[in-house]
Order: structure tokens, then sequence, then C-alpha cells
């Protein structure tokens, strides 16, 4: 009996030797691998933009101009007043002068909106986030192409449509919070506490559909072929389970 015991306990430890040292060579091996980024590649990466301006790079950016970029980069999937609901919902529209007063989206109220879809511009409450997303994401076609002049223009654009700037205006980074101070849903930010805690509740009062329910999906909007395959082949970066398989954009649309 006790000779057993020696040994299985010398086989414990022996055997947290080993995984302990096979452990001390994965890292190893893992700190041997690539490099350091530099710091330039840390600096072209670090181009997000807090809502308290944070980030936001100097320069500015005219309406007009902004108007002119408008039509050869965007229009073609936002529609000419960023209205569209073709490529993803409208951008700009539901949003009314009281609403830029009281810095929150009346159409927003259940059941109350004033256009068919609800708007970007409907829901955003910070204007940074604006900028952000259109520097790093836009034209969907070639993310980052703008120069850091024109993403001011094209937002002056945008904030023009909306009534948040007057049609001569020149954004900058000097007066882009004055922008913020008329965004029409500034206040509508909410603090939901149970969606911070792991065994929260969540916010959605929908029930699941157990018979009799809709089978075939309508698709609404689509993007169009020159830009399709602009983010990679989406069939291959969706799940293989669950209900959703995405586009093959490797290929043209089959036809109609
Ligand atoms: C080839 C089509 C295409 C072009 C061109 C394009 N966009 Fe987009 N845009 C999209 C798509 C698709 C989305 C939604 C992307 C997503 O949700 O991942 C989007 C989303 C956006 C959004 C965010 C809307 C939201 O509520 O989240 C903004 C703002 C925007 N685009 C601005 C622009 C601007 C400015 C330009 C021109 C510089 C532009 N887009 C050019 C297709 C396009």
């Amino acid at each position: 009996m006790k000779l057993t015991f020696k040994l299985s306990v010398a086989a414990v430890a022996l055997g947290a030797a080993f995984a302990g040292s096979a452990m001390a060579d994965t890292k190893a091996a893992m700190m041997a691998m690539g490099r350091d980024a530099t710091p330039a590649e840390v600096k072209a990466w670090d181009i997000d933009v807090r809502p308290d301006f944070k980030g936001l790079p100097k320069g500015s950016g005219s309406v007009a101009k902004g108007e002119e970029l408008w039509e050869s980069k965007c229009a073609s999937c936002h529609g000419g007043f960023g209205e569209s609901n073709e490529v993803f919902t409208p951008l700009i529209g539901g949003t009314t002068k009281d609403d830029i007063k009281t810095g929150r989206v009346k159409g927003l109220e259940e059941g109350k909106s004033i256009v068919p879809q609800k708007t970007t511009l409907m829901k955003v409450a910070t204007v940074s986030t604006l900028f952000d997303y259109i520097n790093r994401a836009m034209p969907w076609n070639a993310p980052k192409s703008l120069s850091t002049d024109e993403v001011y223009s094209v937002l002056a654009y945008l904030l023009s449509l909306a009534d948040v700037v007057p049609a001569d205006h020149v954004l900058s980074d000097q007066n882009m919070a004055d922008a913020q101070k008329r965004m029409p849903n500034r206040n509508g930010m909410t603090y939901f506490e149970p969606l911070w805690k792991v065994n929260g509740k969540g916010d959605v009062k929908n029930v699941a559909c157990m018979k009799d329910c809709p089978t075939d999906a309508k698709i609404t909007s689509a993007l169009p072929d020159y830009a399709k395959d602009a983010q990679g082949n989406t069939a291959e970066q969706n799940r293989t389970i669950g209900p959703v398989r995405g586009l093959d954009t490797s290929k043209p649309a089959p036809a109609k």
C-alpha cells in the first residue's frame, strides 16, 4: 500500500513537471513568433475618435466640397440625399427642428416614426461616431481612402442635410463641438443597467415564433455588384450552423 501511494505521488509530480515545461515551451514558441508592432504601425491603427473629441485629427471641410465628394463616392449606395433604402437603411431623414432643440428624436417613440425606416441621424447621439465611422469604414468599397479633410467635408454635407449645420458651413476640429450641441438625438442615450450584468435580463420583448412562422425572408437591400466582394467572400465568413448563410460574393449574382 505504502509503495503504491509513493509511486503515484511521484507520477503526479512528474506529470506536473512535464506539463509545466510543455507550457513553458509553448510560451517560448509563441514569444518567438512575430515581432513587436512599430510605433508607426500602432499609430496607423490608433484612429478612434471619442465623444469628447480625443483622437479627432486637425482639419476642415465645407458642405460644398462634401456635396461633390458625396456625389462621386457615396451617392451610388446611399442616394443623393443620404435617403436611399437600397443598400443600407437611410442615413438621413426623420428628424425635425424640434428634435434639434430637445436633443431627443420624437419619431423614435414607439409607432411614431415619421419615416418608414429609422435612419442613422435619428439614432446616433454623438457626431464623433459619424466621423470615426466614415473615416475608418467608408466608402464601403474603398475604406480609409478619404483624406482627413474629405471626411470633414462629407460629414459636413450629411449634417447640412439634417439641418444640424447651415449649407455654407465649414466643419472643423475647432467647431465640431458646436455641431454636437445640435445633434437631434444627443440626449437619446440611456444607461440600461441589466445589459451590463452577466446575469441581467435583456431588453428584448419579442416572443419567438413557434407556429405558422414566415419561412421566406424578403430581401430588401443588396450591395451593388461592383462592391459585392469588397469585404471578401461573405459565404466564408458566416457560421456553418444556424439559419443564416452568407451570400457567395466571389461569384457574380445569378441572373434574375
Ligand atoms: C458600395 C456601397 C457604399 C458606398 C459607395 C458607401 N457606403 Fe456607406 N455604407 C454602406 C453599407 C453596406 C453600410 C452598412 C455597413 C455595415 O453595417 O457594416 C454603410 C454604412 C454607412 C454609415 C453608417 C450608417 C449606420 O447607421 O451605421 C455611414 C455614416 C456611411 N455609410 C457613410 C458613407 C459615406 C460618407 C460614403 C462616401 C464617402 C459612403 N458611405 C459610401 C455602403 C456604401
